[in-house]
């Protein structure tokens, strides 16, 4: 049975590919049919099934005491099905506050069975240095209020109900709509089985049924966000409602094997956080517990003839099948601040290694040392620039991770430093199952120090993965994840250089012969914690203790380069992740742009899908246009399936070679402006990639978009999702112009536009008002480009004037924490162009220096009496320099007569200066 289940996946993952194109199309749409069946729906789930029947206002608890103590509210909450004597015990809310806008609720039984499980090491420490102490609790009418700045909460005593206001304005509820169970844990009662089968697997469920549900209702929302991950548009549509019952969304991490389109299915991660937008107001929610949960959107109510205006909200039912209830509300009053807010408890993006930010080369799988030389000086030879070469499970000796096939790969160190000399890295995939195999050292030692999860009987958990026989880490055991990470160390990897990353799979955990492809709920964690109220984090924790391991081995004060497929709350924190097995299909390239997106809302933003798709080939066009796309993807990589045709970008002749070479041009160009934007997502936690109403909050018709998206607050991308198109509807936001990145020509904001598109190229546009950082000098990787000179891209708005900013720093190092940054603002005003400095004066107790010039300064937006007389003095330094009159803006020769071109000012990056320019 077990091994007629792996081979069947292996099938899956290998076997249809080759089957030709008619062939495959059946095969696919079988393999969903199939598929779709091995994962539970919500009336297979026990918890799911019951909380969906419920009723409106079914909840019975209320509030009977409040005090507070130690500037917290405590109160106790009562069922009033209780009855005196057998008293079912009750629950303890716990309400507490942090600066800037951030409310916290946790609701605990008074007398816990077994300890709930709540998720260490999402939330960060400085949290706690930011908590409000709650001076007074006004009693009144039933209710308690607590008055923070700005907004108050309201607890309504009976029945139970809790509001964040803001004056007289309702910002969010808590069982306004009366959802609100909490199952508390008690003893079986006789006769009683709290077995749950789903196929062939029993979960024995020893604790009994343990599960959480309640409402959330967003005040003043058109939409709802966020709840990652799926392959749906972005704005989350009502899943049940008079008319509309669809399956609810769900969050559980899967290796969903080909995953469909639309689908509210939950994929390898989970973050559950939700965003409310409206016109005048954004808020948050955030539930931290790593059960399975599934979240229902109410669709709205009709309103009532005659009834008093109707205020906009969205009401969300949640639901948990056990874990803590620990939540938090986010007022607001921006989607900026909501980010912010939600990142202060979860913790900010990482800042990546600048290699990491460039392009990656990746294929299951680049089979031996000949081929990774060859794909390498092809990349030379073709003259397209790319920074990390990527090895799948095939490198390892028998899937045994930190080995080396020893025929395919015999010198791993040399062929790294070959591949070094360029300035250019290697990844090699690093997954969480441990072949048992008594000659494997990490097996041998695991078992011994008995670090696998355990089954329900206590021993290692066995299980079956691409090696066979598999154990799992405990990856919640501290100690394992410092043992673990003691393994990336360069003497016991053996064959592994500091230009060595990793890439961490199949860390939901993918199990192929477990219940839904993963492990048993009742498999035993550290602690005695059970892997249902682990599961949707344990992925995060193998990436962390994987990153722990790149923090532990350097010696240069590197910062580590991590890929996972598997998160959850709290991974902008550890590394980057990509979307997973995708498919080489348009609606997967369409797909991609809302999935980044909403992993952007929760903070995760280091993110990128599989450039021309994992499965299946693409053709050139479709290659193509993903090429152009994902230039703009924050994380950007090629990758393949094992079955696939070869890919790599110059296979496929003219004019796709030269386009694709174009695409990756332009990424290295901007590399300046995306590596500042990550710095942004350091600091202030917002993403690179943002849907068009994060910049526009009032902008009603911008609230759905989700074919286009803005990179930082001044590019607007426009993907092309279709074969042979000839124009794109194009919306340009705000009251301002865009302009054409390639051609210069300029649209008004406002409006939206049927725009032609070729072949050559996909719709991007610079904002009017910003100023661009771009290197335009092509290298070979990232790190030949170091030393090159900056160009400026001005793009003048209506009252001429413009501004953006550059963050530089070593691009490898943690410096940058103590100081060693440059952080440069240029301004554009009455025809001047000056460069200021951002940083604070004193920073810290390390700098960092750079010598790169300005080579060219490039202006869009004038009108044809500001060219005629053109006279360019740099004011720093006394010199007339040239200018000349509408040249091309990238290298294709499109020519523009409202530009000017400034060439070699020699002022320095890093120094304060002032051109004039007008
Ligand atoms: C509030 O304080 C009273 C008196 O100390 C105590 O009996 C009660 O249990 C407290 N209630 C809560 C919810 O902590
Ligand atoms: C033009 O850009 C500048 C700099 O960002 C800004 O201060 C100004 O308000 C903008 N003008 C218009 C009309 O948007």
């Amino acid at each position: 049975m077990e091994v007629g289940d792996m081979d069947r996946w292996r099938q899956k993952k290998n076997g249809f590919l080759a089957l030709g194109l008619v062939l495959l199309v059946v095969a696919v749409t079988g393999a969903h049919a199939w598929k779709k069946d091995e994962f539970k729906r919500c009336d297979q789930t026990i918890f799911c099934r019951e909380y969906r029947n419920l009723d409106i206002g079914s909840s019975k608890w209320y509030v009977s005491d409040v005090n507070l103590t130690n500037g917290k509210v405590r109160a106790r909450l009562v069922n009033e099905d209780d009855g005196e004597a057998e008293h079912g015990g009750s629950l303890i809310l716990h309400l507490s506050a942090y600066q800037d806008g951030i409310v916290r609720v946790k609701v605990k039984e008074a007398d816990q069975k077994k300890k709930r499980f709540e998720v260490p090491d999402v939330i960060v420490k400085e949290l706690e240095e930011k908590r409000l102490w709650i001076q007074r609790l006004i009693e009144k009418d039933g209710a308690s209020m607590v008055v923070l700045s700005g907004h108050e909460v309201v607890l309504l005593h009976k029945p139970f109900q809790l509001y964040v206001r803001n004056g007289k304005e309702t910002l969010l509820s808590l069982n306004a709509k009366g959802l609100f169970h909490f199952e508390r844990q008690r003893e079986k009662r006789e006769g009683e089985n709290w077995d749950d089968t789903f196929r062939s697997h029993t979960d024995t469920r020893p604790h009994g049924p343990q599960s959480i549900g309640f409402d959330v209702s967003f005040y003043g929302a058109d939409f709802v966000y966020g709840l990652p991950e799926r392959a749906t548009g972005l704005t989350l549509k009502p899943t049940k409602g008079a008319e509309i019952v669809s399956e609810p969304y769900r969050l559980f991490n899967s290796d969903i094997f080909e995953y469909i389109y639309e689908s509210p299915f939950g994929l390898y991660g989970a973050v559950p956080v939700m965003q409310s937008h409206g016109e005048k107001r954004t808020t948050g929610f955030f539930w931290l517990n790593a059960a399975e949960m599934v979240v229902d959107v109410l669709a709205k109510e009709k309103a009532e003839e005659g009834a008093a205006e109707e205020v906009s909200r969205v009401d969300t039912h949640w639901m948990a099948e056990s874990g803590a209830f620990d939540a938090f509300f986010f007022i607001g009053p921006g989607p900026k601040d909501v980010i912010r807010q939600y990142t202060s408890v979860t913790g900010k993006s990482i800042m990546p290694q600048f290699f990491a930010t460039a392009y990656h080369q990746c294929r299951w799988n680049y089979k031996d040392e000949a081929d990774v030389f060859q794909v390498d000086a092809g990349f030379d030879e073709y003259d397209m620039p790319y920074d990390v070469l990527w090895l799948d499970i095939e490198h390892t000796d028998g899937k045994k991770y930190f080995t080396w096939d020893p025929v395919l790969f015999p010198n791993p160190k040399e062929m790294q430093d070959k591949i070094a000399a360029k300035g250019r890295k290697m990844v090699t995939i690093i997954d969480p199952h441990i072949k048992r195999d008594n000659n494997y050292y990490i097996h041998k030692e695991a078992q011994s120090k008995g670090y696998y999860i355990k089954n329900k009987h206590g021993a290692d958990f066995d299980g079956w993965c691409w090696p066979g026989s598999s154990s799992y880490l405990d990856m919640l055991n501290p100690e394992v994840r410092s043992w673990w990470a003691d393994k990336f160390s360069y003497s016991s990897y053996q064959g592994s250089t500091p230009n060595l990353y990793i890439w961490n799979d199949m860390n939901e955990p993918s199990v192929f012969n477990g219940p839904e492809a993963t492990m048993e709920r009742d498999n035993i964690h550290y602690g005695g914690v059970e892997h249902r109220d682990v599961h949707n984090a344990y992925g995060y924790y193998f990436h962390m203790a994987s990153v722990e391991g790149l923090m532990k081995r350097g010696e240069n004060n590197d910062r580590p380069f991590v890929l996972s497929r598997s998160f959850f709350a709290g991974t902008q924190k550890v590394g980057a992740i990509w979307t997973g097995d995708n498919n080489a299909d348009w609606d997967h390239l369409r797909v991609s742009v809302p999935m980044l997106l909403t992993l952007g809302l929760t903070g995760i933003t280091f993110a990128g899908a599989d450039v021309g798709g994992f499965f299946g080939n693409p053709d050139a066009e479709l290659l193509t246009r993903w090429y152009q796309l994902g230039a703009y993807y924050p994380f950007y990589r090629g990758h393949a399936h094992l079955d696939t045709k070869r890919r790599e970008p110059w296979l496929f002749g003219e004019p796709y070679t030269s386009l694709i070479r174009e695409s990756l041009h332009t990424r290295y160009a901007l590399l300046p402006y995306f590596y500042t934007l990550f710095r942004e997502a350091n600091v202030n936690g917002l993403p690179l990639m943002r849907p068009l109403w994060m910049e526009y909050p009032s902008d009603k018709h911008s609230f759905a978009i989700d074919d286009e998206f803005l990179l930082g607050k001044d590019i607007l991308v426009h993907g092309v999702y279709s074969e042979k198109a000839v124009s794109e509807e194009v919306y340009f936001p705000g009251s301002q112009p865009w302009f054409d990145v390639r051609t210069g020509a300029s649209y008004s904001g406002g409006q939206t536009v049927q725009v032609p598109v070729t072949l050559d190229s996909i719709p991007v546009y610079q904002r009017a008002g910003s100023i661009i950082p771009r290197k335009d000098r092509f290298r070979r990787s990232s790190f030949q480009m170091e030393n090159d000179p900056y160009t400026l891209v001005i793009a003048l708005n209506g009252t001429y004037e413009a501004r953006g900013e550059l963050y530089i720093d070593d691009g490898k190092s943690f410096d940058f924490e103590k100081g060693a940054y440059i952080h440069r603002l240029f301004t554009f005003a009455d025809g001047r162009l000056t460069s200021t400095n951002l940083a604070p004066g004193n920073k810290g107790t390390k700098e960092f220096t750079t010598s790169c010039l300005v080579e060219r300064i490039i202006l869009l937006g004038l009108k044809s009496k500001d060219l005629s007389s053109h006279r360019v003095l740099v004011e720093s330094s006394g010199t007339q320099v040239s200018a000349e009159i509408g040249p091309s803006l990238l290298r294709k020769g499109y020519h523009q007569t409202n530009s000017l071109v400034v060439r070699m000012p020699k002022v320095r990056i890093s120094d304060d200066w002032s051109i004039k320019v007008l």
